[in-house]
């Protein structure tokens, strides 16, 4: 049955791969973002294909723009609203925690987890009074084990995991299904916004592991796979008469949380701080610097 499906991040990456493959299929989809050219662009190409993708101005960290998306779209379908709600705006910061400052913590957490709840409390109502909706959180695999040097954008999908897990059971006596979607390393924009927030300070303690970030992204780059992969979870939590609880895609990130998981915790550190140069030798000052400081180039 063809839904009203609204996706938030949709002018790039996995929002924007999963607003075109859902308005195919033929839902009515309101794909939403910041940048207004991204989302132009994505109407065209629906356009070009025949398929119709609605856009608006959505920033998640603002109420009126979260309350002026939800007037529009009342308006748009007659006051039938939103029935799936794919939370997908989302983006990492990357650093020590220690060094990831105040305002960056806070700005990763208005996006991550207090938008995420703004635009869910937003449409929550109307699928209630409904009996029937669907709220799909894009968490992470991050959402399930933490990496170094990950840790406050891990922090924030390990925030939205628990609010959806609890949401999960409250809403479902309402007819609402509440469904989290984890990622594994997918390409899309999101690493060079990651790799960008990193702060490069070679007076930094960290300053090797910093140095190292670059060369794990590459290790990383090896083993990613492409937005659809994550698309085609969302769709079968679309479309699903019992969608699961979670998704994990793609498997070798089911793979490394089970890995994670089932190692005593001081061997998976062990392993994590090797692979991420967080070791005694490395971070010892007047240790040879192994790689360059400089930030990778996209
Ligand atoms: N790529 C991965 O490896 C990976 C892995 C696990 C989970 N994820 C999660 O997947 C989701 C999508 O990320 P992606 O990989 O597709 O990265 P992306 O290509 O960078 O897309 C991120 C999207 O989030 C939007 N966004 C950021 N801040 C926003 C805000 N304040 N309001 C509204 N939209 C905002 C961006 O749009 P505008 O800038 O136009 O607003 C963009 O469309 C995120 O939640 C991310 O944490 C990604």
């Amino acid at each position: 049955m063809s839904q009203v499906v609204l996706v938030t991040g949709a002018t790039s990456g996995i929002g924007r791969h999963v607003a075109l493959d859902l308005a195919r299929a033929g839902h009515r989809v309101f794909a939403t973002g910041r940048r207004v050219e991204a989302l132009a662009s994505l109407q065209r190409e629906g356009a070009r294909e025949g398929v119709k993708i609605e856009t608006l101005a959505l920033d998640v960290t603002s109420a009126a723009s979260i309350a002026s998306a939800r007037q529009a779209i009342d308006a748009a379908t007659q006051g039938r609203g939103v029935e799936v709600l794919v939370n997908n705006a989302g983006y990492g910061v990357m650093g020590p925690v220690e060094e990831v400052g105040a305002e960056a913590l806070r700005a990763q957490y208005e996006t991550n987890v207090f938008g995420l709840m703004a635009v869910t409390r937003a449409f929550l109502p109307g699928m209630r009074a409904r009996g029937r909706g669907r709220v799909i959180n894009v968490s992470s695999m991050g959402g399930r084990v933490t990496f170094p040097m990950m840790g406050v954008y891990n922090s924030t999908k390990y925030a939205v995991e628990s609010l959806s897990d609890a949401l999960r059971v409250e809403v479902k006596p309402f007819g609402v299904d509440v469904v989290l979607i984890e990622p594994g390393a997918i390409r899309t924009e999101f690493a060079d916004v990651a790799m960008g927030s990193i702060a490069h300070d070679a007076s930094s303690p960290y300053a090797a592991a910093v140095a190292n970030a670059a060369a794990v992204r590459k290790k990383f780059e090896a083993t990613m796979v492409g937005p659809e992969y994550v698309t085609r979870a969302i769709r079968k939590a679309v479309e699903s008469k019992r969608p699961r609880a979670r998704y994990v895609t793609p498997y070798s990130a089911l793979a490394s949380i089970w890995l994670l998981k089932l190692l005593p915790t001081s061997w998976a550190d062990a392993i994590l701080g090797r692979v991420s140069g967080l070791t005694r030798g490395n971070l010892a000052p007047g240790a040879p610097a192994k790689l360059s400081l400089a930030p990778l180039k996209a």
